[in-house]
Formats: structure tokens, sequence, C-alpha cells
């Protein structure tokens, strides 16, 4: 039996505390690295809401939630199996043992939640629900931390370099070959414009 973390005087193993570290190293590292990349992704490509953010029209948590909205960390997460036969109507069944493959960040464009311009990056949409964190039980953990982490990046950048720009002569932004982790392979900026 694998001994439980909780209360009385069990005490975490070993490797149970080594797999601990790997997994707030592995879950809250990459993922809040593409949150806070994808949200100046964003900003860069969509300048008046930056403009709106200088001016304090817009708070940081209105980029941070509409970036998990829009460009979700973490879009799939493999894998999870039904213990017993769901069914999702329609004539849809995960049969008792089927893996299940979750589309967290499909979510946060679903046309039926979102029924206006659910694919537009608009962080003055009044409301910005999405799974980016997940659901139930398994709720991300960090959640708090990654939101504070964003908030203290973006601050800071745009803070220090407020008329940043894509560099133009950078390669256009591709996507992390990945079918989990959502966001820019890399982004080259530059502090300001060039100059004609
Ligand atoms: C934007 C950043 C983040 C995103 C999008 C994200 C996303 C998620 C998602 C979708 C899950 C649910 C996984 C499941 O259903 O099995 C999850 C779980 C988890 N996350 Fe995060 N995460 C982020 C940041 C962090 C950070 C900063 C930490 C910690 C330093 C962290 C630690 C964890 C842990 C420990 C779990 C497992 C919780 C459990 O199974 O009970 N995450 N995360």
């Amino acid at each position: 039996m694998t001994p439980s973390f909780a209360g009385g005087d069990d005490r975490p193993t070993e490797e149970q505390s080594r797999d601990t570290l790997f997994l707030m190293i592995g879950a809250g590292y990459e993922t809040a690295v593409n949150l806070i990349t994808s949200a100046v992704h964003a900003l860069l490509t969509h300048r008046r809401f930056l403009a709106l953010v200088h001016e304090g029209t817009l708070g940081w948590e209105d980029v941070i939630e509409e970036t998990l909205r829009h460009e979700g960390p973490v879009m799939h997460l493999p894998l999870r199996y039904a213990l017993e036969d769901i069914d999702l109507g329609e004539g849809v069944v995960v049969r008792r043992g089927e893996p299940i493959l979750l589309a967290f960040g499909a979510a946060g464009r679903d046309p039926e939640v979102h029924l206006d311009r659910p694919d537009d990056f608009d962080p003055t949409r009044p409301a910005k629900d999405h799974l980016a964190f997940g659901h139930g039980p398994h709720f991300c953990l960090g959640a708090p931390l990654a939101r504070l982490e964003a908030e203290v990046a973006l601050s800071g950048f745009f803070g220090s370099y407020p008329d940043a720009v894509l560099a133009p002569e950078g390669p256009p932004p591709v996507r992390l070959r990945s079918a989990v982790v959502n966001g820019p392979a890399e982004l080259w900026i530059v502090p300001a414009p060039v100059p004609a």
C-alpha cells in the first residue's frame, strides 16, 4: 500500500519526496513559461489592449485570464480511463476502461460558452471561463502561484519595455511541437521599434 502524505505518522519516502519535487518542477515550470510567453505574444500582436493596460483601464488579471482561456498552456492531458460507462448523450458512450484524452484547451473556445468571438483574444470580454487549470480533485495546486508569476513577469517586462515589439527581422513565432503543452516555441523581441 502506498503510504499517505496526510496526517498521522506517515512521512513521505525519499522516492515520494523526489517525485513530488519533479512534479512541482514539471507541472509548474513549462506551464507558467507558456502562460507568460503566450500573453506577451498576444499583447504584442494586439497593442490596443497593451495600451489599455498602460493607461490603467485594463488589469493584468484580465490579460492573464484571457490568455488562459484563449491559449491555455495545457492543451491536452493524457490519459484518463473510464471507471464505468459514461453516456455523453447523442449516442456517444465512453465504455468502461477506454482511454480519455482531456482537451482542456478546447474548453476556453467553446462557442456554446463564449458566444462572442471565442477564437479572438479580447481581455476586455466580461466572461473568461476556462479549464486551463483542470477541474475537480486534480485541479491545479499551483494556480495562484502561476497567476502571481505571470503578473510579476508581465508587469516587470512591459514596465521596463513598454514599447517592445516583435523583432521585424526575426522568424515568425512557431508553435511548440507538443500535443500537451501549448505556446510559442520562441519569441524574438526588440525593446523598441527600430527607426526606419
Ligand atoms: C499557467 C500555469 C499552469 C497551468 C496551465 C497548469 C495546469 C494544470 C492542470 C490542467 C492540471 C490538472 C491535471 C489533471 O487533471 O490531472 C494541473 C495539476 C497540477 N499542477 Fe498545475 N498548472 C500550472 C502551474 C502550476 C504551478 C506553478 C505548479 C506548482 C509549482 C503546479 C502544480 C500542479 C500540481 C502539483 C498538479 C497536480 C494536482 C493533483 O493532481 O492533485 N501547476 N495543472
